[in-house]
């Protein structure tokens, strides 16, 4: 298992749902858990190991592991926060988005059960990159203007269909 970056075509994809629950998931969930750690991730998607299925696990520092399978964004506050971004897939590249400063999301866990979280603060930002991951949206699709003309050129360079 490894880290696919920009310029792959998974990334792009709209994932799919995940149909089939079991060891197999469980343990795909556990070891992107592990990668997440060893590059010192908050986060990991499924299409970012190269499979288009939608399931995430993120990691609050300090605090437990938690896996998404087939996540739901079910609210999302009108308050929005400015936060600065980057990505196991996008190396070498931060930048400030925007985005609603707590959501409610509903999911599956590891072991086929539904739950239901309220995050916010870092766990909601973490939650809605790693959720757009799965819609095939890369944090650099939501900076603004004056943060994107800084790295235009690196990401057409990695993506040249950008140009
Ligand atoms: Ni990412």
């Amino acid at each position: 298992m490894k880290v696919v970056r920009i310029g792959d075509p998974v990334l792009r994809q709209k994932a799919v749902r995940v149909e089939q629950f079991g060891e197999a998931l469980k343990q795909t969930l556990d070891e992107m858990v592990v990668l997440m750690k060893k590059k010192s991730g908050v986060g990991l998607a499924a299409p970012q190991i190269g499979i288009p299925e939608r399931f995430f696990v993120v990691q609050v520092p300090g605090e437990q592991p938690i896996a998404f399978v087939n996540p739901e964004i079910i609210e999302t506050s009108l308050e929005t926060v400015d936060f600065t971004e980057g990505c196991l897939s996008v190396p070498g590249v931060w930048g400030d988005v925007s985005r609603p400063a707590s959501v409610r999301i509903q999911a599956v866990n590891a072991d086929g059960k539904m739950f239901r979280l309220d995050a916010d603060g870092y766990l909601a930002r973490i939650i809605q990159h790693e959720f757009d991951h799965l819609n095939g949206v890369l944090f650099v699709d939501r900076l603004k203007e004056r943060e994107l003309s800084k790295i235009r050129k690196k990401l057409e360079k990695w993506e040249p269909s950008r140009k």
